[in-house]
């Protein structure tokens, strides 16, 4: 059964007194704990695809059903309310706050979320996270001293701290070296099979591409296979 679906959704940006469309139709279905990789020329749309669905952008018309649930039936509250329970988000750049160790950057987190998460601690929350990416040595650790490979781990950690559903991600590895890629990829992997986390991930490396079970590619606006 699939986790998340997107039906038919279209987007238009207006330009002036003219509207283009972006997205011309899209259908698309995760399952539970599916790494799936999203492709494309630059402009075909994938980013905003993804932030569609994330719920981070209003869509023009179309369904997004999460979990049996109308998405675009919600109000703003609502997906506010779905994004911070099941979803997690990491992009090109890591957006590490330069004045915060690693194990601050989640605490920071954790503080700014409103929603009431399961009874966990905190600091088994922080621990664990770290501890999955990799990073707990680095727990005290300023951004400054890290890699661009570990920024991106604790990035990583921030997005799943509270055990999302989904991870949506927009080019994780684009700002990183081929070993440092590899590295992030892995993980990421990782996330899915182990932590049965759906995965659905943008990406212009074809190198990257062997770590997805699936494939979608977009082409002006639509998808072309998948
Ligand atoms: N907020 C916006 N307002 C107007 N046009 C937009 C907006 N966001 C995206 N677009 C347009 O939508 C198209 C698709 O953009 P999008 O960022 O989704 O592409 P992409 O496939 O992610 O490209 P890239 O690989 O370069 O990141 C582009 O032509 C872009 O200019
Ligand atoms: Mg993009």
């Amino acid at each position: 059964m699939s986790l998340f679906q997107l039906e038919d959704i279209k987007k238009e940006f207006k330009h002036g007194s003219t509207k283009e469309q972006i997205l011309k139709g899209i259908n698309l279905e995760l399952k539970r704990g599916e790494l799936t990789a999203l492709v494309g020329a630059s402009g075909s749309g994938k980013s905003t695809l993804l932030t569609i669905a994330a719920g981070l952008q209003d869509l023009s018309s179309g369904s997004i059903t999460f979990g049996g649930q109308n998405m675009s039936a919600m109000n703003a509250e609502g997906i506010r309310e779905i994004r911070a329970k099941y979803f997690g988000f990491v992009f090109q750049h890591a957006h590490l706050v330069p004045f915060l160790t690693v194990r601050e950057q989640l605490e920071l987190m954790l503080d700014t979320a409103e929603t009431k998460w399961s009874k966990k601690s905190r600091a088994a929350r922080i621990e664990d996270a770290l501890k999955t990416v990799d990073m707990w040595n680095h727990k005290d650790s300023y951004p400054e001293s890290l890699s661009g490979g570990e920024k991106q781990r604790v990035a990583i950690a921030r997005a799943i701290i509270h055990e999302p559903e989904i991870l949506f991600a927009d080019e994780p590895t684009a700002s990183l070296d081929s070993k440092r890629s590899i590295e992030v990829m892995e993980l990421i992997e990782k996330l899915a099979r182990e932590l049965n986390i759906t995965v659905l991930m943008v990406t212009h490396d074809n190198d990257m591409l062997e770590y997805a079970e699936r494939i979608v590619e977009m082409k002006d606006g639509k998808i072309i296979e998948s």
